[in-house]
Order: C-alpha cells, then sequence, then structure tokens
C-alpha cells in the first residue's frame, strides 16, 4: 500500500499526471526512514530533515509533524513486513511547464514502503569494495532533492567496477558517498567530515557520532583529505539501510589489513545494540 495525496492505496493504483515538476523538473526532495519492528527509527530527526529541504527548495511543509507522524504509523501498519524502508516524496506539484514557481499548486506528497535490505551478514563480516569518484553534483548536497542523476551516475561507476559505493572527493577533500556518509580511522581516532553545503547531514551519520561520544571513542570532525582516505585504517560507510558497514577494498588496494577492523566492530554491535533499545522503547530513539 502508498500514500498519495490525501489517500491510501495498493501502488498499482497510483497515478501522478506528466506534469508534475517532479516528473518534469526533478523539482521535489524526500526522505528515507527506517523501520524495525514497525517503529520507524529517528523519525523526528527525518522529519526535521525534511522540512530542511522544502525550506531551502522554497516549498511550504504539506503537512505539520504530527501529521506526518500520524501518516508514517498508517502506512508502516498497512504495510506487511515487519521491517521497512519508508520513501516520502513531496514535489512542487502539477503544472505546466515554466522554470518559475507556479502559483497557487498543490504540492504532490507520495509515501510508498519497500521491505528494509540491510547489509547481508557476509558484506558485515566481510565488508564492501568501493571506488573514489570526483564529486561533480551541485553545490547544495545538503538538500535532499529528488533530483539524483549525478548520484545516480556515480553509484554506476562503482557498480561497473563491482563495487558497493563511490566515495567522492571534491578539491581534494572527502564529502560522502553516492547515498551515504563516510567515516575513517588513523591513528585510532574516528574521523568525519563537517557538514556543510556539500554533503547530506546523514541521520546515521548522527547516530554513529552520538554513539561514539557515548562510549569514549576517541572521534574528530574534520575536512578529511583525499590520502588521508587512501591510508586510513578503516574505512565506513552509513546510511539508514546500509547502516554502518566497512569497506575494505578502496580503489582495488586493500584497506588496512582488508577485513573489517576493530573499531568498526565496536560501532556496528553498539549500533546494533542501539536498535534493540530503541525497538523497546522508541522514546529512546
Ligand atoms: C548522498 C547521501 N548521503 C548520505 C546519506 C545517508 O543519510 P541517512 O543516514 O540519513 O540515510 C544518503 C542516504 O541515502 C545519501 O543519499
Amino acid at each position: 500500500m502508498i500514500y498519495l495525496n490525501g489517500e491510501f492505496m495498493p501502488l498499482e493504483e497510483a497515478r501522478v499526471p506528466v506534469l508534475d515538476r517532479g516528473f518534469i523538473f526533478g523539482d521535489g526532495v524526500y526522505e528515507v526512514i527506517p523501520v524495525y519492528s514497525r517503529h520507524p527509527f529517528r523519525l523526528a530527526e527525518h522529519l526535521d530533515r525534511l522540512q530542511a529541504s522544502l525550506a531551502a527548495i522554497r516549498l511550504a511543509n504539506p503537512h505539520i509533524g504530527a501529521e506526518w507522524t500520524r501518516l508514517v504509523h498508517k502506512l508502516v501498519g498497512l504495510n506487511e513486513p515487519e521491517d521497512q524502508s519508508l520513501y516520502l516524496h513531496v514535489t512542487r506539484g502539477v503544472a505546466k511547464r515554466d522554470h518559475a514557481f507556479p502559483p497557487g499548486v498543490a504540492p504532490t506528497v507520495f509515501m510508498m514502503s519497500n521491505p528494509l535490505v540491510t547489509p547481508t551478514a557476509s558484506q558485515v563480516e566481510g565488508g564492501v569494495g568501493a571506488i573514489t569518484a570526483i564529486d561533480n553534483r551541485w553545490l547544495r548536497c545538503d538538500i535532499k532533492a529528488i533530483a539524483l542523476l549525478p548520484n545516480v551516475l556515480l553509484r554506476q561507476l562503482a557498480i561497473d567496477q563491482d563495487c558497493a559505493e563511490s566515495i567522492l572527493v571534491r578539491d581534494g577533500f572527502v564529502t560522502e558517498g553516492a547515498a551515504s556518509n563516510v567515516f575513517l580511522v588513523a591513528g585510532g581516532v574516528l574521523l568525519a567530515p563537517p557538514k556543510d553545503h556539500l554533503m547530506l547531514p546523514g541521520i546515521t551519520y548522527d547516530v554513529v557520532l552520538e554513539l561514539a561520544a557515548r562510549h569514549g571513542i576517541p572521534h574528530e570532525i574534520r575536512p578529511i583529505a583525499r590520502e588521508e582516505l587512501q591510508g586510513a585504517r578503516e574505512i565506513w560507510l552509513s546510511s539508514s539501510s546500509k547502516e554502518v558497514l566497512a569497506v575494505t577494498q578502496l580503489d582495488g588496494q586493500s584497506v588496512g589489513d582488508g577485513r573489517p577492523g576493530a573499531l568498526f566492530k565496536r560501532m556496528y554491535a553498539l549500533y546494533q545494540e542501539y536498535k534493540e533499545l530503541v525497538m523497546r522503547s522508541p522514546a529512546a530513539s
């Protein structure tokens, strides 16, 4: 079941006019919320980021937080899986094609649920391969825009080389992955690039840094040079579906000893423990 403009219906019945500005211009924003045992994870934070994306593209939020919460819970209840990936999407609505904002047009609001697919046991235990690529996206990567063509092309570069992700480098510094945030471990310290307009402020990124702070893992938020990535002992990716995942091959070279590192294993365990806690008592998220 999906949600479209006020109605819940089977996916097959959902229709959007071809003049929707999401279709014509990619003029919209989205969120992906992981749902564990029917509890949306960090829902308030996802809704805050949605609000920030909407404000950045100058589109009024069609719902207040309590309405979004009600709609999200209802859609979760209408779908089978216990663990879901909830996709939420708002566009500037349907109007005759013209770049200028159309006056008085209602936004299109769409939500769908897919089964949540997290990394396989072998990916968690063995890590994944990644490549580096030049970050050639626009300068507002902090907006979770539905216009993802650069991310699609960058991710495909990795797939073409049998890798899971492209790690992006702009002007010599690591920004993020094509659909994930990036961390590295050097000299026993967890390093993360600072949030700015060149990366998406990941909800999972925040969770990883909160867990590091709470459990006394030395960490530093600062720009990361490409050379540091190449010499890192450990590299991790984070996202709502990847959770936290080790990169063990970068551009065909082993990262560290080519196995997920000790700090990764610790963070992975902390993350799973935290998830369990949130599932038992959602207020803890
Ligand atoms: C470009 C990009 N960066 C980072 C992330 C990670 O964000 P989150 O942890 O909120 O899923 C995503 C998620 O899909 C993304 O597309």
